[in-house]
C-alpha cells in the first residue's frame, strides 16, 4: 500500500512515518518545513518527501497513492490564535482542498487527523461519545469542526473520509513537543522541581501516547472499508482520562524531590472533556493500545534525562511550536500567513 502522510516532520509523524515503513508501508511524506531541524535525539528518518505547503497542493502530487494521512496543520490553540484566518486556511480549506485533489487522483482513502477538541467546553458530568454535540473554545477546535462537516459531503463509493478525533497527545518522538501537557509537566519538574499549573488543575482532559495513536491510524488504514467508512473515532483509552491535577500528582511522584505548584490567580482553563473510548476499542480491528500515562511519564522522564533537557530548552523554540513559529516571524522568513518568504528559506 502506498501512502502520503502530510505533516511528516511533525511531532506525530515522526513517529508515524518509520512506523508504517516498518509495518511494510510504501510511505513518502509532506510538510512545508516548519519545524526542520528541531530534533530530539535521533537522527531524520530518511522517508522520502514532497516539501510543499498544503495550499499549493495539486490532484498530480496525489497520483498513484492509495491513501492519506492527514496531519499536517497550525496544530495547537497557541498557535491558532496567532492568525486565526491563516488558522481557517491552512487547517480547513486547504485540508478540503487537499481531499479533493486526493478524491480526483483516484485515493481511496483519506484519515483526517481530527481532536477530541471539538469537544472543547463540556459539563465534568458527561462522558462524551462521538455522538456528542461539538463546543470548540479556540480557531484551532473551530477548525476541526468545520473540515468533519465538509469532507462527509464528499464520501462515496470511491472515497472513504475516516476523522480520527486525538485526545491530547504525549511521549517521546523525534519532534518532541514542550507544549503538551504531560510532555510540559514532566520537563518543568525535572529542569525546576516544580510540576507547575497555569491553570487550577480541574479540567478534566483525555490523554494518549503518541505510539498508540499510530495504531489507531493504523488499524484504520487496514481496516474494512465499511467499518470506517465516514466515521468518526475517539483516539484514545478507556480509563486514561484525568483531571489535570491528577497528571501533576502523578509526575510529581515519580520525579524525586519535585512538587505541584498552581500559578497564583490561577482559574479553570475552559477547556473541560472527559471522552468515552468504546467505539475505537470495540470497533476498529487491530487497535490495542498499550501505554498509560503513568508509563509515559516514565518514558520522558528517561528521554530527557539522556539528552540532559534543560528549562531554557523546554521554553526554547525548538520544542515549543509557538516559539519556534514566532522567531521564523522575526527573522521575516515566514509571512503573516505562514509561507515560508523566500524559496531559499524553505528548508
Ligand atoms: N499533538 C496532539 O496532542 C494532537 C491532538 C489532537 C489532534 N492533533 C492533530 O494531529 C495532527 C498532527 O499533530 P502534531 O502534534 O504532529 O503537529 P505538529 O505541529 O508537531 O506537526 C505539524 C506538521 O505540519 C506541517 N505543516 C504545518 N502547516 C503546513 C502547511 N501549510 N503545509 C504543509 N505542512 C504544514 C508542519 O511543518 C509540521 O511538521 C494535527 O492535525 C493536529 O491538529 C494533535
Amino acid at each position: 500500500m502506498r501512502v502520503l502522510i502530510t505533516g511528516h516532520e511533525g511531532y506525530i509523524g515522526a513517529v508515524m512515518a518509520p512506523m508504517f515503513r516498518d509495518e511494510g508501508l510504501d510511505v513518502v511524506g509532506l510538510d512545508s518545513g516548519l519545524f526542520v531541524d528541531c530534533d530530539f535525539g535521533s537522527q531524520p528518518s530518511g522517508i522520502p518527501g514532497i516539501r510543499r505547503d498544503l495550499r499549493d497542493v495539486t490532484a498530480a502530487d496525489l497520483e498513484g497513492f492509495d491513501a492519506v494521512i492527514h496531519l499536517a496543520a497550525i496544530s495547537n490553540d497557541p498557535l491558532g490564535n496567532l492568525n486565526p484566518d491563516c488558522t481557517y486556511a491552512i487547517n480547513h480549506r486547504a485540508s478540503i482542498h487537499l481531499a479533493k485533489c486526493a478524491k480526483e487522483a483516484g485515493v481511496g482513502r483519506y484519515l483526517y487527523s481530527s481532536s477530541c477538541s471539538v469537544y472543547g467546553a463540556a459539563s465534568p458530568d458527561d462522558v462524551l461519545d462521538e455522538n456528542a454535540a461539538f463546543s470548540p473554545v479556540t480557531p484551532y477546535a473551530e477548525s476541526k469542526v468545520m473540515v468533519e462537516a465538509d469532507l462527509a459531503p464528499l464520501a462515496d463509493d470511491d472515497f472513504c473520509p475516516v476523522y480520527l478525533r486525538n485526545a491530547t497527545v504525549y511521549g517521546v518522538s523525534p519532534r518532541l513537543r514542550g507544549d503538551l501537557v504531560v510532555n510540559n509537566l514532566v520537563g518543568w519538574a525535572l529542569t525546576t522541581g516544580q510540576v507547575f499549573l497555569k491553570s487550577d488543575g480541574s479540567p478534566w482532559r483525555p490523554l494518549v501516547h503518541v505510539e498508540d495513536v499510530c495504531r489507531a491510524f493504523l488499524a484504520a488504514l487496514r481496516a474494512p472499508r465499511e467499518v470506517v467508512f465516514n466515521q468518526p473515532f475517539n483516539v484514545g483509552r478507556t480509563g486514561e482520562t484525568f483531571r489535570i491535577i491528577e497528571v501533576a500528582n502523578m509526575v510529581a511522584e515519580r520525579i524525586e524531590g519535585s512538587r505541584v505548584e498552581i500559578a497564583e490567580g490561577a482559574g479553570p482553563d475552559p477547556r473541560c472533556y472527559r471522552v468515552n473510548f468504546e467505539k475505537i476499542e470495540r470497533e476498529l480491528p487491530g487497535y490495542d493500545p498499550s501505554w498509560t500515562v503513568a508509563k509515559g511519564v516514565a518514558q520522558l522522564d528517561e528521554a530527557y534525562r539522556t539528552i540532559g533537557l534543560t528549562k531554557e530548552d523546554l521554553e526554547g523554540s525548538r520544542y515549543l511550536r509557538i516559539a519556534r513559529i514566532q522567531e521564523l516571524l522575526d527573522q521575516k522568513k515566514l509571512d503573516q500567513d505562514l509561507r515560508f518568504v523566500d524559496a531559499g528559506d524553505s528548508p
